[in-house]
């Protein structure tokens, strides 16, 4: 392999340079947030998991449930971070909005299943308070025994903040935060010709992992691992040119080559990887005249003419989003890997009592398909004949780490998680030395340094 010089490697690795400067894949300016060290403490004291309890989940924006989810005027989902739990319904408006799950007569939680159906709107089972969709309160039972001062406090349900992108439904404590959109920055504009709100959860398995949720957030932002830990991906993907951008508000984006051998196999001729990705799209390897470098252009082309043929319109994209990995992160816990067939969506929230575990769950969104002709990356993990026809909600499928079932490149990362963990508590441990292949990490934790006021 020919190693790059630190200016090359910070400078030059750009999926397309000939894109121009105001493309949204064009590489924007390096911004420096040094490289460390990474004080090991966040990832195991209770004092930093408190911390982030009152200076960052009560101001971020959280990612709840989808839009569809609730289609209907009553129909609701709980959803839980950190310590408190919101119920996010439709109301008879057919608007949806986040309440705290609390009754404010004597503090009980007002809904304690995942989701449901209540048109009628919710009834406290304490002393049968009750709420209508829009979060009025409608009845105090007995109220001749209250006496009027009493009952000029508030006795509605307390709202956060919900706001919605492509689908999304995200709430906010923050009554002062920016706007989801804002937060969002370049995504929003970038993710137009994905079509998001018209794609479905096909696949929610969700795990708990043994590690502090911000290793998770850090092992999925960059691919220096991959040659160590997921070696079999190396003859379609190269780990090594990844284009790292470090957008405003922690958010960030590595774009990485598919169909593409990784510069680490020095190995001549298409290797078994890029001979199946070929197949996949149509294309005969044995009868390819060209290079190893021409197969990703050559997968290209034979992917937007399956489009036409399919009457898919992926006219937005580039020639590299129809084969590279496009990864955003949205500051501080959501990661998707975009791609037009599907996107991978990766979600990492802190464990309600213990720092030294997460809740992570692995998504896989598609648009509804009665062919299955275009299938989702294989990396996701999506079993052969899953149904894709949207026609049902998907369930979340709850599983064990230890027993797999997120798919192999996701197994992997999960028995090497609890071993960081184990190691980032020694005493000996100074804290992460970061590469410039991690810079995003360095970017989020700077993020989230400035939420915790210990950096300007
Ligand atoms: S706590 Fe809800 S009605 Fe009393
Ligand atoms: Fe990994």
């Amino acid at each position: 392999m020919t190693e790059l010089t630190l200016d090359q490697y910070r400078r030059d690795c750009v999926i397309d340079p000939a894109l121009p400067q105001d493309d949204h894949g064009a590489k924007i300016e390096n911004v420096d947030n040094g490289c460390g060290p990474i004080s090991p403490e966040r990832y195991f004291s209770e004092e930093w998991a408190e911390l982030e309890r009152t200076r960052l989940w009560n101001r971020v924006w959280s990612w709840a449930c989808r839009e569809e989810d609730i289609p209907e005027p009553g129909d609701y989902v709980t959803f839980e971070i950190a310590r408190e739990s919101f119920i996010i319904a439709r109301g008879d408006d057919m608007r949806i909005r986040a309440f705290y799950n609390v009754c404010p007569h004597r503090g009980n939680r007002l809904v304690t299943d995942e989701d449901g159906a209540r048109p009628a709107g919710f009834a406290c089972r304490f002393h049968n308070w009750r709420f209508d969709l829009a979060g009025n309160n409608i009845e105090i039972k007995d109220r001749e025994t209250f006496r009027p001062e009493a009952l000029c406090r508030n006795a509605d349900l307390r709202q956060a903040r919900c706001e919605t992108w492509e689908g999304f439904v995200f709430i906010n404590m923050d009554k002062g935060a920016p706007s989801l959109l804002e937060h969002l920055g370049p995504l929003v504009e970038h993710a137009k010709p994905y079509r998001i709100s018209e794609m479905r959860i096909m696949r929610r398995v969700q795990a708990v992992w043994e590690s502090n949720w911000k290793i998770g957030v850090d092992g999925f932002n960059e691919a220096y691992h991959v040659h160590s830990i997921h070696p079999q991906i190396l003859p379609i993907f190269n780990d090594y040119h990844a284009q790292i951008d470090l957008f405003p508000n922690g958010m960030s984006r590595m774009t990485t080559k598919f169909a593409h051998q990784s510069p680490r196999m020095n190995q001549d001729g298409l290797n078994p990887g890029l001979r199946w990705l070929m197949e996949e799209v149509g294309l005969d390897p044995d009868s390819f005249a060209g290079r190893m470098e021409e197969v990703r252009p050559a997968i290209q082309k034979a992917k937007r003419a399956m489009a036409e043929r399919l009457g898919v319109d992926w006219s937005g994209f580039t020639d590299n989003q129809l084969t590279d990995d496009w990864n955003y992160d949205i500051f501080p816990n959501i990661q998707l890997g975009m791609h037009p067939e599907g996107i991978s969506m990766l979600y990492f929230r802190p464990h309600k009592t213990d720092p030294r575990k997460f809740v992570f769950d692995v998504i896989v969104m598609m648009h509804p398909q009665e062919s299955g002709a275009i299938k989702a990356p294989a990396y996701m993990g999506l079993p052969e004949g899953w149904d894709i026809t949207g026609r049902k909600p998907a369930e979340i499928e709850r599983v064990d780490w230890r027993e797999g079932g997120l798919g192999e490149l996701f197994d992997q990362d999960a028995s090497l998680f609890a071993d960081v963990q184990l190691g980032m508590e020694s005493e000996s441990y100074e804290g992460a030395i970061l590469s410039e292949q991690e810079q995003r990490i360095g970017h989020f934790h700077a993020e989230l340094e400035r939420y915790l006021g210990l950096r300007s």
